[in-house]
């Protein structure tokens, strides 16, 4: 059997594939172009991907003999799932194990947009530091405000609790209630809406669907407060990109801090470069030693369970196997623009 991977990917889950298949791996340092996955696609019996590959329709349609499609990540919407569903094919992801990696980092991107730390390590370096100041890198405080969490799935509850944790007031978004947590935590569900008119900090942990494709656009943004600051670890076409420029450089919001864009990476004469109030990361969420390897393994996981032509352990279109829409909705946390008050 063969098995072809986009990217050099860590070696658990690699060594795991090697003995079972032939595995080509594309070992550039940007994704294969579309010939390539075109012609790889066409020779293998399952494929380990990433988020930057667009494995759309056509790239599905080329994999004559493709059993399996098993991505790198844990959001799938790079590829099509209604063409793979259409063709049998089942389409394995990550979930779980990147949670806390993610959940940090959002919580770190939060606290440093605040506190103005990139502001603060420039300043720094620059030689402007001459002495303590009364009124110097002036940020908001985290402690006792309030934490818009939109999507309560894994990632957006590991965010909540660690809002409790800085003494936080949480109100989240989710089509589903979610009691128990509501109970755990002392969550506040409420309509969209609200939350951004509300919280001083907007977390977003949404997947990327058409529903929520724009989520945070003009309108959104003239609702939140002047003084919040807007986190996104999620994806980039989450949020409207021209519309946060033009947010930010006007202060309908106080600060953003990102570690996904539109597009990724973003062109270097892009608005939001360089605006002082707004932290860019290079997609980094899942990006620790531990996270990255169980990733790699959880891929393997289910390229080898497509392979062997059993359910595969964590399947992002469970429909392919008969089941239905509940399931979906469950991967999607539950999530749709009616259900969010819009
Ligand atoms: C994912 O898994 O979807 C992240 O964006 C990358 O780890």
């Amino acid at each position: 059997m063969n098995a072809f991977v986009t990217r050099l990917i860590p070696e658990a889950g690699l060594q795991m594939v090697r003995q079972v298949c032939q595995v080509r791996v594309w070992e550039g340092e940007l994704p294969p172009p579309r010939e390539v996955l075109l012609q790889q696609v066409a020779g293998c019996d399952g494929l380990i991907c990433l988020l930057t590959d667009p494995i759309d329709a056509g790239v599905i349609a080329a994999g004559g003999r493709l059993r399996v499609i098993s991505q790198f990540a844990v959001g799938v919407d790079n590829i099509d799932l209604a063409a793979a569903t259409a063709r049998g094919i089942p389409v394995g992801h990550t979930p779980g194990v990147l949670t806390e990696a993610t959940a940090d980092l959002a919580f770190g991107l939060l606290l440093a947009a605040a506190r103005r730390i990139p502001e603060g390590i420039e300043y720094v370096r620059a030689g402007r530091w001459r002495t303590w100041e009364p009124l110097g890198l002036l940020g908001a405080a985290v402690w006792g405000a309030t934490l818009g969490v939109v999507g309560l799935g894994r990632i957006g509850t590991a965010v909540a609790r660690r809002g409790r944790g800085f003494g936080m007031r949480v109100l989240y978004t989710s089509r589903t209630r979610k009691q128990r947590l509501e109970a755990e935590l002392g969550l506040e569900r409420v309509v969209l809406g609200d939350l951004l008119a509300r919280a001083d900090f907007v977390t977003l942990h949404c997947p990327l669907t058409p529903e929520t494709y724009h989520l945070i656009d003009e309108r959104a943004l003239r609702r939140m407060k002047p003084t919040a600051v807007l986190v996104n670890t999620a994806r980039g076409p989450v949020m409207e990109m021209e519309a946060l420029a033009r947010a930010l450089r006007e202060g309908w919001i106080a600060a953003a801090a990102l570690d996904v864009t539109d597009p990724e990476p973003l062109p270097p004469d892009h608005p939001l470069l360089s605006l002082p109030n707004c932290i860019i990361l290079p997609h980094i969420g899942s990006a620790t030693v531990a996270a990255r390897e169980r990733m790699a393994v959880m891929a393997a996981e289910n390229l080898l369970a497509g392979l062997r032509g059993e359910q595969l352990p964590y399947c992002a279109n469970p429909e392919v196997y008969g089941e239905g829409e509940q399931l979906r909705s469950e991967r999607n946390g539950g999530f749709s623009r009616r259900g969010l008050g819009l």
